[in-house]
């Protein structure tokens, strides 16, 4: 059987973070995967985890299986640095997942089976993982506008009318709380207000994917849209990550929260979720889990990883604005500026896919092939050579053109 299956094609993500691990060249520059990487380019565990597994290594008693829905204080806390000391506890279905991507899935698979008819709508563009995910689960999927002709702004007006057109009550739309992926290009305060109140006037369900909290302007500042949401809401989902604010990539940490109308409707949620997780991983894996509850249930823990992870957005930051400053002493003709008032890891750098694939066979710079650079992977020895590179990709493709 095997024999007349057809390969498919790589990730368009992951799948180039394979070909750089295999390229040979020295010097070679990684801004693809979502990874955090400090001014020498290592990806380290945060101090706090570290703190954190060695009191688990003392403390920890047993390796055996969590319940379906996964760490109590792990769902207590991350609900809590999710949705604000506030929330409605008792409102909320909470379960630990394999990451964020895990959180999308078991949304996904739920609403497949209980709201087949639903169609679920996704920025144009979007984390392209979030398409396959919706229609893996069987549900159809549809784009609505999010980025302006200029490809430096948010097409608010594309968006509202789009929505306004064409969605449907009953529909689901998924939106990046903050730090857009991959354009890093948020929503103001004013015009979250105006797409939850759209959102809720057409009846549709919020998806919240929320992976990157913390590396916008701080884990509770991110929670704009969030608030806007649970202003206009009754009910939503949110899907958390602490893979990039934790460091914790590999341990594939996730969240997802079911806000429900009412206690008993989040209990009989969070049953079902809990039965689309059962027939999918079984229940979630606690180590990754057990440090981030660590973390957030000491308050001197919590308080020296707020500042890690303020270390991590600041760094970003400042690359954004070094690389602004080294295209301009690359001569480029191209203004970066607007890199400034995006958010977190990602910006959309305008590049085109010719001008991407000119910078990795000719300069070992690798970006996602849709001019996605991660800007997390800029460092001050790398910048000079990468904005000459891309100063050059530029110049070159205008002479062509
Ligand atoms: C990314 O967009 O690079 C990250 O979210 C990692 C991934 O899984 O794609």
């Amino acid at each position: 059987m095997f024999e007349s299956i057809a390969a498919a094609p790589p990730d368009p993500i992951l799948g180039l973070g394979e070909t750089f691990q295999k390229d040979p060249r020295a010097g070679k520059i990684n801004l693809t995967i979502g990874v955090y990487q400090d001014e020498q380019g290592r990806t380290c565990i945060l101090d706090t985890v570290k703190k954190a597994e060695a009191r688990l290594l003392a403390s920890e008693t047993t390796k055996g299986y969590l319940g379906i829905d996964g760490l109590k204080d792990f769902a207590r806390l991350a609900g809590e640095l999710a949705l604000g000391q506030d929330y409605p506890l008792e409102r909320v279905a909470a379960v630990q997942t394999p990451g964020g991507t895990g959180a999308l899935r078991v949304a996904a698979d739920f609403l497949a089976v209980h709201f087949p008819n639903m169609r679920v709508w996704f920025s144009n563009p979007t984390w392209p993982n979030h398409l396959g995910i919706f229609q893996r689960a069987g549900l159809e999927s549809k784009v609505y506008p999010y980025l302006s002709d200029d490809k430096t702004s948010l097409d608010m007006t594309g968006m509202i009318d789009a929505l306004e057109r064409e969605a449907r009550a009953g529909d689901a739309i998924v939106l990046h709380a903050c730090c857009h992926n991959p354009t890093g290009i948020d929503p103001t305060a004013d015009q979250w207000s105006e797409i939850a109140e759209l959102t809720a006037q057409r009846g549709l369900l919020p998806i919240l994917d929320f992976a990157y909290q913390g590396f916008g302007d701080g884990p509770g500042e991110d929670q704009v849209a969030l608030k806007h949401i649970a202003a206009h809401h009754r009910e939503y989902f949110v899907c958390s990550s602490f893979s990039k604010n934790f460091g914790l990539y590999s341990e594939r940490v996730g969240a997802l929260f079911g806000v429900s109308p009412t206690r008993d409707s989040a209990e009989r949620l969070l049953s079902q979720l809990k039965q689309a997780i059962r027939v999918n991983y079984s229940n979630p894996p606690r180590h990754g889990a057990a440090v981030v509850a660590t973390i957030l249930g000491d308050a001197g823990l919590r308080a020296e990883w707020l500042a890690e992870l303020a270390g991590m957005r600041e760094r970003i930051h400042k690359m954004r604005h070094s690389f602004v400053q080294g295209m301009r002493a690359a001569g480029c003709e191209t203004d970066f500026s607007f890199l400034l008032n995006q958010k977190g890891m990602f910006s959309y750098s305008g590049l085109t896919p010719m001008q991407v694939d000119w910078l990795k066979t000719q300069k070992a710079i690798y970006m996602v092939g849709t001019g996605r650079m991660n800007v997390a992977g800029m460092t001050p020895d790398n910048l000079p050579i990468l904005c000459s590179a891309i100063a050059r990709a530029i110049a070159e493709s205008t002479v062509k053109a």
